[in-house]
C-alpha cells in the first residue's frame, strides 16, 4: 500500500478550518482503498508562531517538509503583523525555497453556482492560469535607502529571467497542448514595459515553435481583463507574469461566483521538492472561527493535489463530489448566497465521496 505523505500547513484565519476540513476529505476518499493512504503531519506555522518566535516558520522549516509528497496549504495573513512579513517569511519562502515555479489557477463555473455574467454560458469559461511564481514582480529585487527623508527612495525590480520565462513558457504551451482546445494565450505588457516584457514576447515566439498544433495569440494585461468579461468563450489557457496573474486570477474567480471557490497549486514541474496546493481566499479574519469559510476551494486544491501525485481516478472521484455539492444551493456557504456552515459542506463531499465509491465498485 502507497503511503502518502502530506504536510498540512493551515497558517493563519480561515486557514485554520478549511485546511483540516481538506484533510477530512482526503481521509474519506482514502477510507476502505488498500491501494494508497495518507499520513499526515501539520504544522502550526503562522502569525501565532511569529507571535511566539518572531519568524513565520523555523529557519530549518524546509527541512522538515522536503521529503514530503505534497503540502496543503492554507493562508498567512495577520492583521497584526505587516503583511509583507506574513508572505516573505512563509507561503514565498516555501514556493521559492522549493523553486515551486508554475502556479497554475483552474477556473469553471461549477454547477449550481451563479456567475456575475449575464451572457456568459456555464461552458463558456473554462480557463487555466498558468502564472510564473518564481520572480518578475516577486523577484524581491530591490531596496529602501534614506528612510524617513525628503529624498528616500524605494525600488521593487521586475526581474526576469531567460531560463525562468522559458520554463513557464514551455509548462505553459504543454499545459495548452493538454487540453482539448489547444489554445493559449499570453499575456503581456510589452508596448509599455520595453525591455523584460518584449523579451518575454520572444520568448513565447520561440516556445511556441515546439508546440506547432497549439493555436496561440497574445494578448495586453488590460485588454485581457475586457477580454475575459465580454468574450470568455476566446479564452482557454493563459500564462501571464506573476503580478499579471495574480490580478487577472481574483478576476476569473469572481467571474466564476466566488473567491471561495478558487483553488490553486504551486507546482515544482521537475518534482525535485513537494508541490503545496492552497485555495486562493486569504486569512478572512472578518469570518474567523465561525465555521463560515467555504471549504470548496481547498477541496479544489485537493483534487489537483491527487492530480499531481499521479491517483486521477481519486481526483475525479473528489470533483464529482464537489460539484454534487455545489450543485445544491442548499449546500452553498454565504460567500455563494448560501447559509451552509463549513462542517455541513465538508460532511456532504465526504458522503458523495463515499456514494461515489460504492457506485464505482458495483460497476
Ligand atoms: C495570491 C495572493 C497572494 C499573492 C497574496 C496573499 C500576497 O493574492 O495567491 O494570489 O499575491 O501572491
Ligand atoms: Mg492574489
Amino acid at each position: 500500500m502507497k503511503t502518502y505523505k502530506i504536510a498540512c500547513i493551515p497558517g493563519d484565519g480561515i486557514g485554520k478550518e478549511v485546511v483540516p476540513a481538506g484533510q477530512q476529505v482526503l481521509q474519506a476518499l482514502a477510507e476502505g482503498q488498500n491501494n494508497f493512504r495518507f499520513a499526515f503531519t501539520s504544522f502550526d506555522w503562522g502569525g501565532d508562531y511569529f507571535r511566539q518566535h518572531g519568524i513565520m516558520m523555523p529557519d530549518k522549516g524546509l527541512d522538515e517538509l522536503r521529503h514530503m509528497d505534497a503540502i496543503l496549504f492554507g493562508s498567512a495573513g495577520d492583521p497584526h503583523i505587516p503583511d509583507h512579513i506574513t508572505l516573505w517569511g512563509l507561503r514565498l519562502k516555501i514556493c521559492q525555497g522549493f523553486d515551486q515555479y508554475a502556479n497554475v489557477r483552474p477556473t469553471r463555473i461549477l454547477p449550481g453556482i451563479d456567475g456575475p455574467l449575464k451572457r456568459c454560458r456555464t461552458e463558456d469559461l473554462d480557463w487555466v492560469i498558468v502564472r510564473e511564481n518564481s520572480e518578475g514582480e516577486y523577484a524581491g529585487v530591490g531596496g529602501r535607502a534614506h528612510q524617513g527623508h525628503p529624498i528616500e527612495v524605494a525600488t521593487d525590480v521586475s526581474m526576469m529571467t531567460r531560463a525562468g520565462v522559458e520554463r513557464i513558457m514551455r509548462y505553459a504551451f504543454r499545459l495548452a497542448q493538454s487540453r482539448p482546445r489547444k489554445l493559449l494565450t499570453v499575456v503581456t505588457k510589452s508596448n509599455a514595459q520595453r525591455h523584460a516584457m518584449v523579451m518575454w514576447d520572444e520568448i513565447a515566439l520561440q516556445i511556441s515553435q515546439e508546440f506547432p498544433d497549439v493555436h496561440w495569440d497574445k494578448e495586453l494585461v488590460d485588454a485581457c481583463t475586457a477580454r475575459m468579461v465580454n468574450r470568455p468563450a476566446s479564452l482557454d489557457t493563459v500564462v501571464a507574469t506573476n503580478l499579471h496573474a495574480d490580478i487577472l486570477s481574483d478576476l476569473a474567480a469572481a467571474l466564476a461566483g466566488s473567491l471561495g471557490i478558487a483553488p490553486t497549486g504551486n507546482i515544482d514541474p521537475e518534482r525535485r521538492y513537494p508541490s503545496m496546493f492552497e485555495p486562493i481566499h486569504g486569512s478572512a479574519f472578518d469570518i474567523m472561527g465561525k465555521g463560515l469559510a467555504n471549504p470548496i476551494g481547498t477541496f479544489w486544491s485537493c483534487v489537483m493535489l491527487l492530480e499531481h501525485l499521479g491517483e486521477p481516478a481519486q481526483a475525479r472521484r473528489l470533483m464529482q463530489a464537489i460539484e454534487t455539492v455545489t450543485a445544491n444551493p442548499a449546500l452553498h456557504t454565504r460567500d455563494l448566497g448560501g447559509s451552509a456552515g463549513m462542517q455541513e459542506v465538508t460532511d456532504a463531499v465526504c458522503q458523495f465521496v463515499q456514494k461515489i465509491d460504492q457506485r464505482q465498485r458495483a460497476a
